[in-house]
């Protein structure tokens, strides 16, 4: 049997950027990236995170795509075809969607509650101080939204709608773009006075995004905040689980990958640097720097409703639209995750699609619950390795994008670098006469930079290296 014959594809290079787009671009730019950079203090997270994305983002990315196209398998078998003893790779990157789905499904609910609130003209409430620890404390209602989100996702896997997201996301992706631009420049103008007289500025809250600031920095803080970006690049980039070996075993032979590759990042970091924009500025305004540091998932939550609240009646409007479009990104995300796990199951266990994507649902279903259950009936605090106290939500992110995806890059890059060679991932570029950007540099990267950062990481991430 030619699988290739059988194997559907793109229609070309646009559909796949667009799809890989819509698989980049969800809550990990809009949710995932100003929390961490709150978190971080702003400026130097956002500079370790340009720099990795450009360099170490950009090879993962490359060799991902170019592995799937090459093979034109799935991840579960596609690593095996590339090296027989690398089969486990594609295991492994299987597991981790299936750790992710569960809370991106309970945050996606909390998105939906929010464009419910807005809806029905509660804006002013969703401002007010406590709204979202009280929402998240509740017991049952953040589960019966994380099930809303859930099932949209699964619907659009059981019904194969996916060419019909792939067309919406046309246009709705630049719309949200445009919006995101509307409410970080509106963000940058805000102004606020404490009781105490203190001014702030979203200006000044640029300046802290934008600027690293050095003091006090502990080589212990350094390497947290290099964690952090590097496992955002992960989560960002869809990379690190096989997700975009899939994708790349779609692409049509005479697509140009380099520039493909190329457009796919720069609209995730420039969607992740707007979102920056439009938050930081604004809880660096009404929280001061405090609220900075003490910021964590619920940050989106917290701080947004406040600037649309400033915005005054338009601000409704703006909310309701804001987040119906970040409930599209993440359902094009959500699925994409979904679908990852679905295709696996079949391939590995030979399930049909509906077999499949039943399991998964149910999967994520409980365990999604269990996330929710951890604000409230479960709640403890644990304190993670990199010093941050975590609930449910936090350990299954940090299980997965800090310790299992540096895993699976490093073995990639073994795989690449030094069992095979990088000329496979440079000549499957270069087959149809596309000159590959950055070869040097790609080479360097694979063989001997990332994996010497990643292994020192991952062993820093696992906390066998104390700080
Ligand atoms: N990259 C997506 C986002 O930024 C999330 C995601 C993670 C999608 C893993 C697929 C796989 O939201």
């Amino acid at each position: 049997m030619n699988t290739k014959e059988k194997r559907n594809s793109f229609s070309g290079s646009l559909g796949f950027v667009l799809a890989a787009a819509g698989s980049a671009v969800g809550l990990g730019n809009l949710w995932r990236f100003p929390y961490l950079a709150a978190k971080d203090g702003g400026g130097l997270f956002l500079v370790m995170y340009l720099i990795l994305a450009f360099t170490f983002g950009f090879s993962l990315l490359m060799t991902e795509i170019a592995i799937g196209r090459k093979t034109r398998q799935g991840p579960l078998t596609a690593y095996g075809r590339i090296h027989p003893s690398a089969k486990w790779i594609g295991v492994l990157g299987c597991l981790i969607p299936m750790i992710i789905m569960p809370y991106y499904c309970a945050i996606g609910g909390w998105v939906i509650k929010y464009l419910t609130g807005f809806l029905s003209g509660q804006g002013s409430a969703m401002a007010e101080d406590g709204y979202f620890s009280g929402f998240i404390g509740e017991t049952v209602s953040p589960v019966i939204f994380m099930i809303i989100f859930l099932a949209i996702c699964a619907f659009v896997i059981f019904a194969g709608v996916n060419k019909g997201i792939e067309r919406m996301s046309k246009f709705i992706m630049p719309a949200l773009l445009v919006l995101v631009i509307i409410i970080a420049i509106f963000s940058l103008t805000l102004t606020h006075t404490d009781t105490d007289g203190t001014t702030r500025t979203g200006l000044d809250g640029l300046r802290i995004f934008l600027i690293p600031n050095m003091e006090g920095m502990t080589a212990q803080s350094f390497f947290s905040v290099l964690m952090d970006a590097m496992g955002q690049l992960f989560f960002s980039l869809s990379v690190a689980m096989g997700i975009m070996v899939a994708y790349g075993s779609y692409v049509p032979d005479d697509s140009n990958l380099n520039k493909s590759v190329t457009q796919i990042e720069i609209f995730d970091t420039a969607v992740a640097i707007l979102a920056g924009i439009m938050i930081l500025p604004a809880v660096y305004t009404f929280m001061g720097s405090e609220g900075l540091s003490a910021s964590g998932p619920g940050l989106m939550f917290i701080s947004l409703p406040k600037v649309f609240a400033a915005m005054g009646g338009a601000g409704q409007v703006i909310g309701c639209l804001f987040f119906a479009m970040v409930l599209f990104a993440a359902i094009t995300s959500g699925v994409s995750i979904m679908e990852a796990i679905v295709s696996s199951f079949m391939d590995r266990f030979g399930f049909s699609r509906k077999k499949a994507a039943g399991l998964e649902t149910i999967i994520a279903l409980v365990v999604g619950a269990i996330v929710c259950f951890g604000y409230n009936l479960l709640y403890f605090e644990q304190t993670l390795p990199n010093g941050t106290t975590a609930q449910i939500l936090d350990i299954l992110d940090y299980v997965s994008n800090n310790c299992l995806m540096p895993l699976v890059a490093i073995a990639t890059c073994i795989l690449i670098g030094w069992i095979t060679s990088p000329n496979e991932v440079i000549g499957e570029v270069e087959k149809n006469g596309v000159h590959m950007n950055r070869k040097m540099l790609y080479k360097m990267m694979v063989r001997v930079i990332a994996p010497a950062l990643l292994v020192f990481l991952l062993i820093k991430s696992v906390g066998l290296l104390a700080p």
